[in-house]
């Protein structure tokens, strides 16, 4: 069996999605879980580019570099790639799934329905927001990384 692979996409893939890629990767990395993990945006604008600086400090708060991280937008090959692939808000699972092919069979779903009392609810888009947004989107991709390394261990 191939290893499984998680997919996380916001807007711009320089802040939220690249979050969520570093918490689970350490969250997996810590529960000894193999897992290939990605992130991309459903925009095109940052393609390219580092994460947002907003985000590298707030990761690196935590421990973790994402200063290599690079943003891509995601694509019709991801859905044959990635087994789960989560969205960061509910425009983002919207304009996934117009991307999304017909013959997918990847589970497509929004990111904080992984956190019981947080369903249907977005990781507030931090772009235009201050330092302390940044820090609540870290600890919603947190809180859902690890709900997500826990059902991938059952
Ligand atoms: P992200 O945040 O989707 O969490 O990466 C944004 C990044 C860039 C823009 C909007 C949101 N933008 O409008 O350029």
């Amino acid at each position: 069996m191939s290893q499984p692979a998680v997919l996380f996409v916001c807007l711009g893939n320089i802040c939220r999605s690249p979050l969520a890629e570093a918490a689970f990767r350490a969250e997996a990395v810590k529960a000894g879980l193999a897992v290939s993990i990605d992130s991309a945006g459903t925009g095109n604008w940052h393609v390219g580019n580092p994460p947002d600086p907003r985000a590298q400090a707030v990761a690196l708060e935590h421990g973790i570099d994402i200063s290599k991280y690079r943003a891509r937008q995601v694509k019709e090959e991801d859905f044959l790639h990635f087994g789960q692939i989560f969205a960061l808000d509910s425009q983002n699972l919207q304009d996934l799934k117009r991307v999304a092919p017909r013959r997918t069979l990847a589970k497509v779903g929004l990111l904080m329905d992984l956190v019981p009392g947080r369903e249907g609810t977005a990781v507030i888009d931090p772009y235009y927001g201050s330092e302390q947004d940044f820090a609540e989107a870290w600890d919603d991709v947190s809180e859902a990384a690890r709900r997500l390394v826990a059902r991938m261990l059952r």
